[in-house]
Parts: structure tokens; sequence; C-alpha cells
């Protein structure tokens, strides 16, 4: 399964990617506000297996896909969209990016591409993403790819030994037409 922006190319991932998917997982400045990590070698083995695993479900509910940039096929970090209930064609969108290419709108323009392939390939109804409020750059990409902020989940994960509150976005079905034509 193959998607593709102006500048990069969103592609399964693969065994081989271990080292790029390790220096961003690694990076303490990169996970501050994601579940996991740093990751040990360990770690990004494990979960590159996990990922692997998931490209072979029937039906598949998870779809995390590399970002390779076209001009030097470099994997620069990774997106995903995770089905999370088929009943109401729901789905939740997620993303990470090696801080080297941080600030170049690089997941803006892979989040955009992800959506359409939502709404328009999975058939779903309703996407969503939360992160921890203080993640400034993390809504500031649900916010330029038309999401909405819906609301403040209160102490909605308990991460590195810590509750932390979400900002929940969404996007509908029936608004990525807005976005598309506004972009
Ligand atoms: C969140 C993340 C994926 C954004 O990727 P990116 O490619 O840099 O995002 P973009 O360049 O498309 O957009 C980032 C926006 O946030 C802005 N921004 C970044 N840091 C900011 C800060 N501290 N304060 C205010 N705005 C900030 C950028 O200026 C940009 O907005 P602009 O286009 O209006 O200038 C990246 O920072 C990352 O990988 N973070 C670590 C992992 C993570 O937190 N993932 C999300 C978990 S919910």
């Amino acid at each position: 399964m193959i998607l593709e922006t102006k500048r990069l190319i969103l592609r399964e991932l693969q065994e081989s990617d271990f080292k790029a998917v390790h220096a961003y997982g690694a990076d303490p400045e990169v996970v501050v506000y994601m579940p996991f990590g740093p990751n040990t070698k360990d770690d990004t083995k494990e979960y590159l297996k996990r990922v692997l695993n998931q490209q072979k479900e029937q039906p598949r509910i998870v779809y995390t896909l590399a970002l390779v940039r076209r001009e030097d096929n470099k994997l620069i970090g990774s997106c995903s969209i995770l089905v999370r209930s088929e009943s109401n064609k729901e789905a939740e969108m997620g993303y990470i990016l090696n801080r080297s290419y941080w600030n170049h709108g690089y997941i803006t323009e892979a989040a955009k591409r992800l959506l359409r392939f939502g709404f328009e390939q999975l058939g779903l109804h309703r996407i969503y993403a939360t992160c921890d409020p203080a993640n400034v750059a993390s809504f500031k990409v649900m916010e330029k790819i038309g999401m909405k902020r819906e609301g403040l989940l209160r102490q909605h994960k308990l991460q590195k030994g810590k509750w932390r509150d979400s900002f929940l976005y969404s996007i509908l079905e029936q608004e990525m037409t807005f976005t598309e034509q506004k972009n």
C-alpha cells in the first residue's frame, strides 16, 4: 500500500527500517509526549514486529505508514490510522517525526493524505486525535488539517507514571471537502 504527496511517499514499514525508526523512537525530545520511550533497541524491534503483524490482520485495523522523502529516500517519521469502531466508522490518527525534520510541514502534508485515505478508502465517518495540551506542534497540525477541538479530556492517560489531560480533536467525513478546498 502506497500513498503519495508532493514531497512524501507513505508506505508500509519494513524490518529494514529499524535504524531510521530507532533514531526517532530513542530520542528523548521526540518522545516527551508519547506513551513510550525513549526506546531501547529491543523496544524498537518489538514495535516493528507489532507493526508488521498488524499489516497482516484481516480485517485490518491499524495502518502505520513510514514517511519517506522523495528527494533523498530518507525515512523521516511515521503516521498511523487506527480503526477504533467499525460500526461507528471511527478511527484515531497519530504521527511522529524525526526531530531533524520538524517544522517543515511534513506531518501536515502526510496527515492530510491519511485523512483522505481514511474517508475515501476506509469509508470512515469520523477521525479523531488526542494530544497533551502542552504539545503545541501536535495540536497545530490537527488545526491545520481541518480538525476541530472538541474539548479537554481530564486525566485521560496514565503516561510515564503521571496522569495527563488531552485535547480531543476530530474531523468528520463531510468536513473533508472543505479542508481540501481550503488548502
Ligand atoms: C508533532 C509533530 C509530529 C509535528 O510535525 P511537523 O512536521 O513539525 O509539523 P508541521 O511542520 O506540519 O506543523 C507544526 C506546526 O506547529 C508549530 N509549532 C511547533 N512548535 C511550536 C511551539 N512550541 N509553539 C507554537 N507553535 C509551534 C509550527 O510552527 C507549525 O505551525 P505553522 O505551520 O503554522 O508554522 C512533531 O513535532 C513530532 O514528531 N513531535 C514528537 C512526537 C509527537 O509529539 N507526536 C504527536 C503525539 S500526539
